[in-house]
């Protein structure tokens, strides 16, 4: 891991972040609210790795980071309040969720396979390295799953030290807490989650109703992207063997009883990955979802590292299909 002073360097570690990710590698970057794990938003295998190293059990979908309205508005669909609220807030602590923008190149990952994006023009260096790449910035909190959020540099390196490929100094963070996250309806504004940017500012800016969501609320809470993903096509999980009329999801070099009567066969990951196989996961349901098998049959995945958030995300899209939440 390596460790550059943004505020002594800043062309050094403008130059440096932008390189590693480009390769698909990992780097902790100062913003307002907190430091971000940030990652490719584009490179699955990049942003795996971001699941991977925070350790988190789940693929809760994260926040892309941009470096204006211009760049937000390749990733997804700006309704008038929406860009009325970016061109007011950013650069700063507000996250915009907005529908994605159809065949834009955000990696379904970072959205968790969502039809929404949660968009975020922050201050500092996030915004330039993502014009330098002409690309945007998945980014979670620095921190392991569970922990608390990192507001300096070293807690990132007390925390996730060697998980991480660089990490930017670029001082304690201003406003210490992770950015407000609003999603505007057609006639209301959805506080998802609350942040230095305040529902009173929020309500009297936009003239309009700012709502809570209801506890048990659909799609909103990461936990419900769940029924919103699910293929139409009944999944299997732990095949050992492929039935008649059955498409495969394969994991693993290992062999399956019967594979030759796969309508379709995926493999996850031939050499079994697992940080491949959570990048290719929701491409390959949707494709295997089109074959009209009577079931995707899933082979078993190891429950170990991302394994678990993959065998989360596995068991939800099996799980009966909750009608409230379609
Ligand atoms: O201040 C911040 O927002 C920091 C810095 C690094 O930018 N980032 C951050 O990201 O807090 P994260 O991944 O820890 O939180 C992302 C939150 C989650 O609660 C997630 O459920 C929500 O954003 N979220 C992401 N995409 C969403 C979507 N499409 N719809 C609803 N909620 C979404
Ligand atoms: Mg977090």
């Amino acid at each position: 891991m390596i460790l550059i002073d943004a505020i002594s360097e800043p062309e050094k570690a403008l130059a440096s972040a932008a390189a590693k990710l480009e390769v698909g590698g990992l780097v902790a970057l100062p913003t307002e609210t907190v430091y971000g794990l940030a990652a490719d938003a584009t490179n699955g295998e990049a942003v795996a790795r971001i699941f991977a190293a925070k350790g988190r059990p789940q693929f809760n979908p994260l926040i892309c980071h941009v470096s204006d309205l211009e760049m937000a508005k390749r990733c997804g669909e700006f309704s008038p309040m929406a860009e009325k609220l970016a061109e007011k807030f950013w650069p700063g602590p507000l996250t915009i969720v907005v529908p994605l923008k159809a065949n834009c190149s955000i990696h379904p990952l970072v959205s968790a396979g969502l039809e929404t994006i949660a968009l975020r023009c922050p201050r500092g260096i996030v915004g330039q390295i993502a014009d330098k790449l002409q690309r945007p910035i998945a980014a979670p909190s620095a921190n392991t799953s569970g922990t608390i959020s990192p507001t300096a540099a070293q807690h990132v390196v007390d925390d996730l030290g060697a998980k991480v490929d660089l990490i930017i100094d670029g001082a304690a963070c201003s406003v210490g807490l992770e950015s407000t996250i609003v999603k505007p309806l057609n006639n209301t504004l959805l506080l998802l989650r609350s942040g230095s940017i305040t529902a009173e500012e929020l309500a009297e800016f936009s003239g309009r109703p700012v709502e809570r969501p209801q506890s048990d609320a659909a799609i909103e809470a990461p936990g419900m992207m769940v029924s919103h993903y699910a293929p139409k096509t009944p999944m299997r999980l732990n095949a050992q063997r492929v039935e008649q009329d059955e498409a495969l999801l394969a994991f693993g070099p290992g062999p399956i009883e019967n594979a030759g009567a796969a309508r379709l066969q995926l493999n996850l990951s031939p050499n079994g990955d697992l940080i491949e196989a959570a990048s290719n996961l929701y491409d390959y349901m949707k494709q295997l979802d089109k074959e009209g098998a009577c079931t995707i049959a899933v082979q078993p995945i190891p429950q170990t590292g991302l394994g678990e958030a993959i065998n989360d995300r596995l068991s939800r899209a099996a799980a009966p299909k909750d009608e409230d939440h379609e």
